[in-house]
């Protein structure tokens, strides 16, 4: 086992939170499914929370803002960005685990048939493209994983909150209060999130989106506070009206997934139709 990348594949820890928040028990009390949920994830799944716990901090996230977020790596299109994607290697059966852009294009059309608007349904299409972090080198551990503010206090309401006792912020004067280095409702926009696809992806893409896609990329992970309404001390009101349309999300990412695959070649005329609308034939990643 490659002990930076526990899982097998990066797309077990999305298996895995579709466990953690099955559709049919979405309304029990968080804190008993959460224990239940913690006492059977698999080993891999919980050493790689054991990582991203542990190795997520202020100091970790200003240095991966600092090598990715200035998009000088690759010029690529979207399409070209899924096809990329899709070589992600996958130790994992590929008679029954989808590709990546089988996730991408199921999500989509779940989200185009239930007729909303087109640019949601290019969030359904594009909204793990980040996931390219894993070709680019990054483990596991800094590509997927739920994300949370770094520089205060990590919310118990975290799953495998223990890991982050081993975590240098955990103790540290300023990162550990509630607040931490933030103001009271500063807005998230002023928060820095853990590193992981949704940032990457909301800063290769926001320029082209409505503010409500942009919300839904960059905060798709934050299950934290979408589903377990953590964090609301650091939310501006405006934040609160957008995560709305994150938890609208939601369902079509963990849900989507059916028996049924998508007809790649037969969809791309739409995609490519619908990409060419909103984005430049290609982006700076
Ligand atoms: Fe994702
Ligand atoms: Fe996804």
């Amino acid at each position: 086992m490659d002990e930076n990348n526990p899982m097998s594949d990066p797309d077990q820890w999305e298996a895995d939170l579709e466990r953690r928040y099955p559709p049919a028990i979405q309304d029990m009390q968080p804190d008993s499914k959460f224990r239940n949920y913690q006492a059977e994830v698999r080993p891999s799944v919980r050493d790689f929370y054991r990582l991203n716990h542990e190795y997520q901090t202020v100091e970790f996230v200003k240095q991966k803002r600092k090598q990715f977020l200035s998009l000088q790596r690759e010029r690529m299109g979207v399409w070209e960005a899924m096809e990329f994607l899709n070589t992600l290697v996958d130790d994992s059966d590929p008679d029954t685990e989808l590709s990546q852009i089988e996730h991408l294009l199921q999500a989509a059309e779940a989200i185009r048939t239930d007729g909303h608007p087109r640019w949601f349904i290019l969030v359904g299409l594009i909204h793990d493209l980040g996931k390219i972090l894993c070709l680019f080198g990054e483990p596991q551990w800094a590509v997927v994983g739920d994300t949370f503010p770094v520089g205060c206090a990590y919310s118990s309401s975290i799953i495998f909150h223990e890991f982050f006792r081993m975590n240098p912020d955990w103790g540290h004067p300023d990162y550990s209060t509630q607040y931490g280095i933030y103001q009271p409702h500063v807005g998230l926009d002023h928060v820095m999130m853990s590193w992981g696809h949704d940032e990457y992806l909301y800063h290769v893409t926001k320029d082209h989106l409505p503010v409500e896609a942009q919300y839904m990329i960059r905060y798709h992970s934050f299950y934290p506070g979408h589903r377990e309404d953590a964090y609301q001390h650091l939310f501006s009101e405006r934040d609160q009206q957008l995560f709305d349309w994150v938890r609208k999300f939601n369902p079509y990412d963990l849900y989507s997934k059916s028996d049924a695959r998508p007809d790649v070649e037969s969809l791309k005329p739409f995609y490519l139709d619908l990409i060419a609308e909103f984005f430049p034939s290609k982006l700076a990643w």
